[in-house]
């Protein structure tokens, strides 16, 4: 597999700093059958939280990772912890209701108090630290939007006021300040879960792929088994569910960039702005800010943002390795920083509705859970993830439930964003895939090139490497048969049509694609 630096796995060729900072959290492969009360699929924040709490509760759980700890989108985060969410509160009581709104910002407010005091209990070095967060104006957006969120978030129950100006920015902006939020290095806290995990009798196996997925338990690809009473696909994007999930949300890139500054240069605190609505007036993508500490002189300004619906970078006319000089110039435009030192993206799946996908697989059996739809909130849903779907495997009553059921249908209430994106998703592939079809001649691809070749009638995927070899794969996803695209930022295979990315030898990377694209050749 190419998607690997310094031996650890991880979904795309950039290595986040968080990837390179800890030795890679591993265990040995499953190599024989087993049973157990809870399978869980995915060891990310959601199925490592759950571990955690289904173990704490009594129950026997065996976990299954088929890359590290983390590899997935946990290990290319940013990890703000926040209950100040991506979409704004004056939205989500539109589509919930003032009292859903409330037990929304409560539950964000829950996790990041169950992580505070997890790192506290289990003794965890991971940075864990409260600070504010600052909301301030992108100057594509109307001021209105701030007072709006200032009293719905209010209502809501969160601490919030307006202050003057930006703490740490070069740039004195109104802004709305969110009292109580934190941070952490999620690898750190996760590799702190791990060891309780081990200490309470539970089982992680990593390098361990789950092939079949049932009711019933799993099948890994080497044919061993682990029989379940319960299954968790904590797997990002379910793999389990081909449709009514994936109809539901969207998937984006987003971009992230480190930058050194002078130890103390710039207060700890939270930044993010209200999102270009130049770009989208429905997901205004938004620009979002931390420090994180590095050595004794300096710390680094983590920034992320300049995100895209996946596999359509070029809509934009902005290609995917050029959005990390747009988020320097952003960054440097508020900031004094030094050099950028870490450049990464990952993969966020923001839901019709705004938040998370946790509970039931819906028109599944009873004991199948999913965890998805994270948005840019999922260290926090991850973690609500894990102590509702524990809940609901021991038939604790939960007051979450209803409103993170994969099950629920706000349609009508999400409405116009939700067709906006489905037919603005879809118009954009199409026109993508049109494209894409011309047939081109393999003599053409240049090296670091990815592009669709026709040979006799049928579409392949094929990319020239560093060394001028040529890797070939099948063009269709494995999924639900959209034509994958290039993403030579990430050195993968990106599909359009709900996200699923492979490697240049075909193995996927993410799902809801859960099987590997056939590869044909390496010849020159
Ligand atoms: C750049 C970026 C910035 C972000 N910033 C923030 C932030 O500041 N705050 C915040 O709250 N959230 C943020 N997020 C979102 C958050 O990081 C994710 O939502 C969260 O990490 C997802 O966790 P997860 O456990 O659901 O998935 P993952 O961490 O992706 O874990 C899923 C795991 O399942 C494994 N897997 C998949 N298929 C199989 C299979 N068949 N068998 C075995 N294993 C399998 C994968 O290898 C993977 O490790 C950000 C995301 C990105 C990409
Ligand atoms: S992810 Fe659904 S068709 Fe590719």
């Amino acid at each position: 597999m190419d998607n690997t630096q310094k031996g650890k796995l991880t979904s795309g060729n950039n290595n986040s700093y968080w990837l390179d900072s800890i030795p890679a959290i591993s265990f040995d492969p499953l190599n024989e059958n087993k049973s157990t009360d809870v399978v869980i699929v995915g060891g990310g924040i959601s199925g490592v939280t759950t571990a955690y709490c289904l173990l704490k509760s009594g129950k026997k759980v065996i976990l299954v990772e088929d890359g590290n700890i983390g590899s997935g989108e946990s290990g290319r985060t940013t990890a703000h912890l926040v209950s100040a969410l991506d979409d704004r509160y004056y939205e989500l009581e539109r589509i919930y209701g003032e009292k859903d709104a409330r037990l929304i910002a409560q539950s964000h407010k829950s996790a990041i108090d169950f992580i505070e005091q997890t790192v506290l209990k289990l003794n965890i070095e991971c940075d864990f630290e409260r600070l504010s967060g600052y909301l301030f104006l992108h100057p594509s957006d109307d001021r209105n939007s701030l007072f709006k969120e200032l009293e719905a978030a209010k209502k809501a129950g969160i601490d919030v006021e307006e202050v003057p100006y930006l703490p740490g920015s070069k740039e004195q902006i109104p802004a709305l300040k969110f009292a109580g939020q934190a941070q952490f290095h999620p690898l750190k806290y996760l590799k702190g879960l791990c060891d309780a995990i081990i200490d309470m009798g539970g089982q992680i196996f990593t390098s361990t792929h789950a092939d079949k997925i049932s009711h019933e338990g799993i099948e890994t690809d080497k044919g061993f088994k682990v029989e379940a009473k319960h299954l968790v696909v904590a797997t990002n994007s379910p793999v389990n569910n081909r449709f009514v999930i994936h109809l539901k949300q969207y998937p984006y890139r987003t971009y992230v960039i480190a930058a050194k500054i002078k130890k103390g240069s710039v207060p700890k605190a939270l930044w993010w702005d209200t999102g270009d609505f130049t770009q989208n007036k429905e997901i205004a993508p938004y620009h979002y800010v931390r420090t994180q500490r590095l050595d004794d002189t300096h710390d680094l300004l983590i920034c992320g943002g300049e995100d895209h619906p996946t596999g359509i970078a070029e809509q934009a006319k902005i290609n995917e390795e050029d959005r990390y000089s747009l988020l320097e110039y952003w960054l440097k435009k508020y900031f004094t920083v030094e050099d950028i030192v870490y450049q990464w993206s990952g993969q966020v799946l923001e839901p019709m509705d705004s938040i998370a996908y946790i509970g039931k697989n819906p028109v599944d059996k009873n004991n199948v859970y999913i965890a998805t739809g994270d948005s840019g909130n999922g260290m926090t849903h991850g973690t609500i993830a894990g102590i509702l779907i524990s809940d609901l495997i021991n038939g604790k009553e939960n007051d979450w439930e209803k409103i993170y059921s994969p099950s629920r249908f706000k349609i009508f209430s999400a409405g116009k964003t939700f067709f906006k994106e489905l037919a603005g998703g879809t118009l954009a592939y199409l026109k993508n895939k049109s494209h894409d079809s011309k047939p081109v001649e393999v003599g053409t691809i240049m090296v670091n090139e990815g592009k669709i070749i026709e040979v006799e009638g049928e579409k392949f995927a094929a990319y020239r490497d560093v060394n001028g070899q040529l890797h070939i794969i099948e063009a269709e996803c494995s999924h639900l048969k959209c034509i994958i695209k290039w993403n030579n930022d990430e050195k993968s295979w990106d599909c359009p049509c709900h996200g699923s990315r492979y490697t240049h030898e075909g193995k996927v990377l993410n799902g809801p694609a859960n099987k590997d694209l056939k590869y044909y050749s390496n010849n020159k």
